[in-house]
């Protein structure tokens, strides 16, 4: 299949850049605004191997915790490509796979029963909490640059479900950044709202116990966002998103308030949440999460003895502590002395010199020898700490950091602790708690002290449709994406006209199956037409491989099916109405404006 790839949309907003390229084959080089050209790889499993994504440009990652270090680029939100390589989210960016986490969801949506939500960061515990009906949110946002299409079905529809299952549910609207980053009007935007909201009614959010807002309306999120503005600094920026000196300021409040609308579910109460979205909203998701601990008052880690350690320190010294029977003098107090001697014994690599101090460069700790691997640096700067505590036991225990607690907030948590505990000018030492009692408490002492106590934000992802023509889905291509709004009949040509991945001739096809992981008809029944009717998408599967299935009556079935569904949508879209009008939500802004300068124009990121 040839493809057109349309890449667009700066990262920094002061010019636009459209290329075209086509791709010949399977790996796809992505050009950033910032001129580097980074070779994304080449196919992994399933479905699609032509794909949107954002384009990656090369940034310094902002750390949390477990993707710390994992990538040197990061995706675009802003940019818009195709990709052809979701491994390598996984790889590159730490993104988890879905199917991990797929055990502990109960009675999973048929998107994530199919792989088409692959990928997730931190979705246990908003799985947990599903389950156990503990608090829990969903949010997500929609930039009104367009007609809503089937591609944003699938967002409306994963709200949708967690709502249906318990969750706070909050779909916004992103006026300012469409305005900002995109130069939309305001009536333009008021229009397209419209459309995107009667759109996710229809589809069955209730906006009686969820909650849908605008951005350029909520006094409390804009309040909120520029709060968050103070911890975070032009450099994450440049980081992150290659913004650099030319880039509009407005760019910065838009992503600032998407951080706020990332945790604005939590304002009320700490809660585990959900953000649905495209792979290319990750950056976002962990600036996020990065923002949410930055704004703790306190931070709960594990500790051996009064002085820090780096978390591979640490690492280190729980390996060592586990040892201490070979050879501490008394087991239940091992001092640090002798878990220092210890690891210079075993873990030190003498030179020829006699000085046990030197040790061979390349040479990590065997696994064997802790079942960790730790590199010469760390090892060094560990005995180090130790050997300067002397007779200090070590002991494990719980240590709440001071990160930006008020003092009243650091005195009540010191009261609160039970058990033995030690108090050091910044921080505290718990001896008898758990590490999730430890987390529990010091949220608690937050919320009770007049901190937000926020949970990390989770997120979840889904694979984005092929075009209906091939390449990518576009909004300023017609042809390649079906309108919520289009005319069910035009959906219906749309379908019947689509490329497929069926072979030359009927014969061959009999011969050969058709390539339905290769098949934009195939991706529509399985995000959209079977609907929860796994067995209808096995069918097609299975009868298209098999060479017992042809395409055009294939297409046939999809483009009747595509019909109903627009026809169906597009009369619960009126009966919804009245539900809109009586949402605690305005539809008309009056706000003055100027022509927009410097955005990126209108080609767009889809499904996001
Ligand atoms: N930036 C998103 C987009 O490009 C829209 C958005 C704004 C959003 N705020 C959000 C998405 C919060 C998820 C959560 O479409
Ligand atoms: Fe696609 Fe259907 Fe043709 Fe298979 S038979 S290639 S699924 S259109």
């Amino acid at each position: 299949m040839t493809r057109d790839t349309e890449d667009d949309i700066t990262n920094t907003g002061s010019e636009t850049e459209t290329e075209t390229k086509t791709e010949t084959d399977a790996d796809i080089d992505i050009e950033t605004k910032s001129g580097y050209a980074i070779d994304i790889g080449t196919d992994v499993d399933t479905h699609n191997d032509d794909i949107d994504v954002a384009a990656l440009s090369t940034a310094t990652a902002v750390s949390d915790g477990g993707a710390a270090g994992a990538d040197d680029v990061a995706l675009d939100p802003w940019g818009s490509s195709t990709v052809s390589d979701y491994q390598k989210l996984f790889t590159e960016f730490g993104i988890e796979t879905f199917d991990d986490v797929l055990p502990a969801v109960p009675n999973p949506h048929y998107l994530m029963r199919r792989g088409v939500i692959f990928g997730h960061r931190g979705y246990d515990p908003v799985a947990e909490a599903l389950q156990n009906n503990d608090p829990v949110a969903v949010l997500s946002g929609f930039m009104p640059t367009g007609d809503p299409h089937i591609g944003h079905k699938l967002v409306f529809d994963e709200i949708i479900w967690h709502q249906q299952r318990g969750a706070d549910a909050y779909a916004l609207i992103a006026d300012l950044e469409a305005h900002a980053a995109r130069g939309l009007s305001w009536s333009e935007i008021d229009d397209h709202a419209r459309d995107y909201l009667l759109s996710l009614l229809a589809l069955g959010f209730d906006p009686e116990s969820g909650e849908l807002y605008r951005q350029s309306e909520n006094r409390e999120l804009q309040d909120f966002a520029f709060e968050l503005g103070s911890k975070a600094n032009f450099s994450e920026f440049e980081g992150i998103y290659g913004f650099d000196s030319e880039t509009n300021v407005a760019y910065m409040q838009s992503v600032i308030t998407q951080m706020a609308d990332i945790l604005y579910p939590q304002l009320e109460e700490p809660k585990p949440t959900v953000i649905p979205v495209g792979p290319d909203q990750d950056p976002h998701v962990r600036f996020a999460r990065d923002l949410a601990a930055r704004m703790r008052f306190f931070k709960v880690t594990k500790a051996y003895a009064s002085f820090e350690l780096t978390e591979s320190e640490r690492e280190l010294v729980a390996a060592v502590y586990d040892e201490r029977e070979t050879y501490a003098e008394d087991v239940s107090r091992p001092r640090c002395a002798e878990a220092a001697t210890w690891l210079v014994d075993n873990l030190v690599t003498p030179v020829d010199n006699g000085s046990d101090d030197a040790r061979n460069e390349d040479t990590d700790v065997s696994p064997d020898t802790l079942g960790i691997i730790v590199p010469d640096a760390v090892i060094e700067s560990t005995i180090k700490k130790l050997e300067n505590a002397g007779m200090e036991p070590l002991r494990p225990r719980v240590r709440f950091l001071d990160a930006n607690a008020t003092d009243e907030a650091f005195e009540a948590l010191i009261t609160a602790i039970d058990g033995e505990k030690r108090r050091y000018d910044e921080h505290i030492d718990a001896f008898d708690l758990s590490a999730a009692d430890a987390t529990d408490l010091a949220r608690e002492v937050e919320t009770n002290n007049g901190g937000y106590g926020f949970v990390a934000p989770s997120s979840i992802y889904h694979r984005f449709m092929t075009g209906l023509t091939g390449g990518k889905m576009s909004s300023s291509v017609p042809a390649s994406h079906i309108s919520l709004l289009d005319d069910p009949e035009t959906g219906y040509e749309k379908v019947k006209s689509a490329t497929t991945g069926g072979r030359e001739t009927a014969e061959k096809q009999r011969e050969l199956g058709g390539k339905a992981d290769e098949c934009p008809v195939y991706e529509l029944y399985a995000y959209l037409l079977a609907n929860d009717d796994d067995t209808l998408a096995t069918q097609v599967y299975d009868e298209c491989v098999s060479g017992d299935r042809l395409c055009g009556s294939c297409k046939e079935q999809a483009a009747k099916l595509m019909q109903a569904f627009l026809e169906e949508h597009q009369e619960k879209r009126k009966e919804v109405e009245s539900l809109l009008e009586d949402a605690d939500i305005s539809l008309i802004s009056d706000r003055r404006t100027v022509a927009p300068s410097d955005t990126a124009d209108s080609t767009d990121n889809e499904n996001t």
